[in-house]
Formats: C-alpha cells, structure tokens, sequence
C-alpha cells in the first residue's frame, strides 16, 4: 500500500513538476500557480494554449486561449473532496462548430438580435442569422470561435490570466474595431472573477459574457434537476417562439420562474407553463433587484449531495438562466461522460436579450472614448 503510494506521488511530481498534486505550492517563486501548456490546435489550425490556475486552497480553473473557454474547474465538496464542475472537453481539437459554446466567451453580443438587424444612429447593419430567424452570440464566428492573445499573472491573493482580442470594424456585421481585454482571477476567496474591458472607433452595441455550464455535483454526470436555485430577480423578460423577448418586463409572482427563494430546478420544469414550453425549459432571461450599479448578488446554487454552493455576483442588470435544455446526448465530454438533456445549466450575466431593437431596456451602445466595464464573480463555497 505504501509502496503504491510514494509510486503515486512520484508519478504526480514527475507529470506536475511545480505541483505536489495536493494543492500545496512547493516553489518559493510562487511560479507553482500557474501554468501554460500546448492544448491542441483551433478548427483552423491554429496553436492553443492551457492555462492552468491554482489557489492556495487547491481550488484549480484551467482557460485555454480558443474562445477564453474555461475548461475545467475543479472545487471541493463538503467532504473536502475535488471534482470538475464545469462540462467540456479534453483537448482543443473537440471544441469544433457543433459545441454549444462550453466554457467561452460570448460576444460581440451575448445572447439574441432579432432578425439578424439592429439600427443604430440611423444606419441599419445586418447580422448572420446563425438561430432560426435571429442572431445568436455574434453570430458565426464569435468571440468564442477565436485564439486569444494572453497573459498570465501573478499578485499576492489571486492568479490570472488576460485575455486580448481586437474584433475589426465590420466583424460579423458590426460597426467598428473593438479592443477588449477579458481578465480571469482565481482569489484565495474560492473566487473566480471575469472583469471585461472594452473600447471602440465606432458606437457599437456590446455584450459580452461568459458560457461556462456547470454541474456542481461534478464531472457532468447527471442532470442538473436536484441542484437548488436562487434568482435575485422579482421579474424576467418573457419571450416568444424564437426566444427574443416581447418587450414586456414580467412579475416572477406566481409563476415557475420564481426563484426569489431556493427552489429545486426540476420542481416545475415540466408545468405547462407557455413560457416553459417556448423555452424548452429554464432559457430566459432574468431583471436582477439591484440598489445600484454596484456588484450584486444575482443568484445561489446550491447542490444537496455534495453541499457545493455557488454564488454569482455581477455589475451587469440581467443574467440569462439556460437550464441545458438542448443538450441532448450526442456530445461526448471530458474522460468519456456523455453530456444529455440538462446535465448542465448557465448563468449568463448580460445585458437583456435584443436591447439594440428595444429602446426601453437598459442600453448595450458603446460609443467611441466611452469604456466597456463589467465584471462577474462565481464564488464557491459548501454548506
Ligand atoms: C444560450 C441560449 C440558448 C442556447 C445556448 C447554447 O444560453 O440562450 O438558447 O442557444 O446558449 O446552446
């Protein structure tokens, strides 16, 4: 037994040089934090880089530079025992056209445009229609389909990397070059924060976000039913047929769209409720209460067998809870676990869906010398 051990931890030392495997930082340079490794090839050949995060509790997020994606995230149960709670994939190669945007960075506009079209200053620009009759996430090849320029750190309570892009003027039809800078920080808090930056030549409509699907009972499994939900939102805009918004901010009051208290995700999943049938679950998007433009909560998971809890904090007003209602079997994810219908949920925090054709939600132009700034935080604990 002993013996299979100390094989054991020579394998780990040999496979993970800067790492006992425990979690425990063994270089004085502190370099133990961080990683970067090769991860494969982007659909168009391109090189792409893993990085790989550690705080000093041995809570490890690993981000690779194909779309920003967050690639795994590994986080104690109650027990103290570390499982990967976010879906997607073990090499770059897997992440092809067909995956439903694990883990990325969405943008130039997270979320939906109707009918490809928005006006902005008198100018009409028209958009890939890459969902039914309307525009999905920036179309075909968004924020999430690109290699990110990026840069590590390293500050006393946190490890990171930066994430680069400039999207030229015209990308996927819309106005302008955008420079954007996309930081992730791993805190000592069991924090993981996404701070997004952005600056244009041209007034253009942002919204970036992040598409990470979680499972916190770990590695992708089984749905995501038990997990228990809280939405910081007294209201949600509903949505018609092809899921763009009506224009109407609604009362949760009453409905299965209440979460303003836990409430177990699959208790009224299957209601025949007109917005749950033309969402094909929980796929709307949620008004958070909030005092003022500050950090806010906006939502609590919580998952009874492993007691992990996670917190979700944003300065953004809205955030989009995708129940995986179309994750359907057919992809094969990280160590061989066949993701099916709502194995994994997201908590989009964003602006509302649609908002460059509807004057009266909160607005998503960025103009030329004003800056983009949003931050998101997904903190994990266990009760
Ligand atoms: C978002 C959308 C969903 C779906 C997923 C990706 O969450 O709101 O409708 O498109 O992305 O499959």
């Amino acid at each position: 037994m002993i013996h299979r051990i100390s094989v054991l931890l020579s394998l780990c030392l040999t496979l993970f040089p800067f790492w006992t495997g425990s979690g425990v930082p063994t270089s004085p340079q502190g370099t133990d934090m961080i990683k970067k490794e090769a991860f494969g090839t982007s659909p168009d050949g391109k090189p792409v880089d893993l990085y790989t995060l550690k705080n000093k509790h041995g809570m490890e997020v690993r981000a690779m530079t194909y779309g920003g994606a967050i690639v795994s995230i590994r986080v104690p149960d109650r027990k103290g025992h570390f499982d990967d709670v976010a879906l997607g994939f073990d090499k770059a190669d897997d992440y092809t056209a067909k995956v439903p945007y694990f883990g990325a960075i969405i943008g130039r506009y997270g979320n939906r445009i109707a009918n490809g079209k928005f006006t902005l200053d008198g100018k009409e620009y028209t958009l890939p229609k890459n969902d039914g009759p309307n525009s999905l996430h920036g179309g075909n090849k968004g924020f999430d389909k690109i290699v990110w320029e990026a840069e590590p750190f390293e500050k006393p309570d946190e490890v990171g990397v930066i994430f680069k892009h400039t999207s030229p003027d015209g990308d996927e039809g819309y106005p302008g070059n955008l420079k954007m800078t996309v930081t992730y920080m791993l805190t000592d808090k069991n924090e993981l924060i996404f701070e997004y930056h952005a600056t244009a030549d041209k007034a253009t409509p942002v919204n970036l976000t992040n598409h990470t699907y979680f499972n916190l009972a770990g590695d992708g499994q089984r749905d995501i039913l038990g997990h228990e939900l809280m939405l910081n939102a007294d209201s949600f805009t509903p949505v018609d047929k092809t899921l763009i918004p009506t224009g109407k901010i609604v009362s949760v009051k009453g409905t299965p769209f209440d979460f303003t208290k836990l409430t177990v995700i699959g208790a009224r999943i299957d209601q025949k409720d007109e917005q749950l049938i033309l969402g094909h679950g929980y796929d709307h998007n949620f008004v958070l209460n909030r005092k003022d433009k500050g950090l806010t909560l906006a939502a609590r998971v919580y998952e009874p067998t492993t007691g992990r809890v996670m917190e979700v904090s944003t300065t953004e007003p809205g955030v989009q809870f995708y129940s995986g209602n179309f994750l359907d079997g057919t992809l094969t994810g990280k160590q061989g676990h066949v993701y099916k219908l709502r194995y994994g949920f997201c908590l989009e925090t964003q602006h509302y869906p649609d908002s460059p054709n509807e004057p009266s939600f909160p607005s998503t132009t960025l103009r030329a010398g004003q800056t983009y700034h949003s931050t998101t935080v997904y903190k994990f604990s266990t009760r």
